[in-house]
């Protein structure tokens, strides 16, 4: 028997409560493992309603949780259940790899995920990697699984992320090469000494302020780094930029673009973008030392 696709959860859900303003409904939800995280802020209709229908849309899903908003440096979530099973610790599978995360407690962003796939494909065989924002693993376990580098430490600050991250190097079986360490990445980078091949910055809001750790471990004969911040749509990338170049040269450091993109979309005025340059020691330049 032939089923028809629904067209869109937005016109669904117009289908269902036909007394309500159509122009309320969020156009989708996000979907990880078997939770939905849907956006919604109008309060005319009964949440748990509008839950059983989000359930009811997406066949696979058994929790639904509102999402109202992202908290703190370390990107927390508030959510409220609206519908079904309140164990919201699922698997997320992203190009065959399999991310454990405990959705009412962890951000888990879908829309970086070609960027996490590029990133990883870019990684030579045998590099060390440092992962400085390392959440539940997204850049570290691909980078291992995929490119077979020496070694990826991946740095996490929040104790819960940390806990996915050690789970998630096991469920991908890269624990020989992935190494968890918990704790602040501006103060753990620096104990590592430089063994970095590439460094990955994967955050945003305040990158820079870590840049002078990714710095410490960059090894003389340079180094990549993958550097994400959020900028102004427009001008924004070339500034970062700017800053960017400035500080490695202020800090001892050349300083050279290999590429930058945009990632996505963040806002109507802001985009997230990576710049993707290489570091060099400046001092190996003039000492003739660098490889
Ligand atoms: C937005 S998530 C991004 C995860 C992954 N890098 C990605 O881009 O998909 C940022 C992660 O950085 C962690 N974090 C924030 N500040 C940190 C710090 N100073 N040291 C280590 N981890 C940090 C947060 O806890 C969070 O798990």
């Amino acid at each position: 028997m032939l089923t028809l696709r629904r067209t869109s959860l937005k016109e669904f859900l117009k289908s269902k409560f036909t007394e309500i303003d159509p122009n309320i409904f969020p156009k989708k939800a996000k979907i990880i493992g078997h939770v939905a995280l849907v956006k919604f802020q109008d309060e005319r209709i009964d949440l748990k309603e509008l839950g059983k229908a989000v359930a009811e849309f997406y066949p696979t899903v058994k929790t639904v949780l509102r999402l109202q908003g992202v908290t703190g440096k370390l990107r927390q979530p508030v959510v409220e259940l609206i519908y079904g099973d309140p164990n919201a610790e699922t698997i997320h599978k992203e190009y065959g790899y399999k991310f454990m995360i405990d959705v009412s407690k962890l951000m888990l962003c879908l829309g970086n995920s070609y960027e996490r796939l590029r990133t990883a494909k870019s990684v030579r065989f045998g590099e060390v990697i440092v992962d400085m924002f390392a959440g539940v693993g997204q850049f570290s376990i691909p980078c291992a699984a995929i490119s077979k580098p020496s070694k990826v430490y991946a740095i996490e600050i929040n104790e819960e992320a940390y806990k996915y991250l050690k789970i998630n190097t096991i469920l991908n079986n890269v624990e020989h090469i992935v190494e968890p360490m918990l704790g602040d990445c501006k103060e753990l980078t620096p104990t590592l000494g430089r063994v970095a091949d590439r460094i990955i910055m994967g955050y945003f809001g305040g990158t820079i302020e870590a840049l002078p750790a990714a710095l410490s471990v960059v090894k003389p004969g340079g180094a990549t780094i993958h550097f994400h911040e959020l900028v102004s749509k427009g001008t924004g990338k070339d500034e970062l930029w700017n800053r960017i170049s400035e500080l490695c040269l202020r800090l001892g450091y050349t300083s050279t673009l290999i590429c930058s993109r945009v990632v996505k979309s963040y806002s109507a005025t802001r985009e997230h973008v990576v710049i993707e340059f290489k570091a060099k020691p400046l001092n190996n330049l003039l000492t003739g030392t660098f490889k």
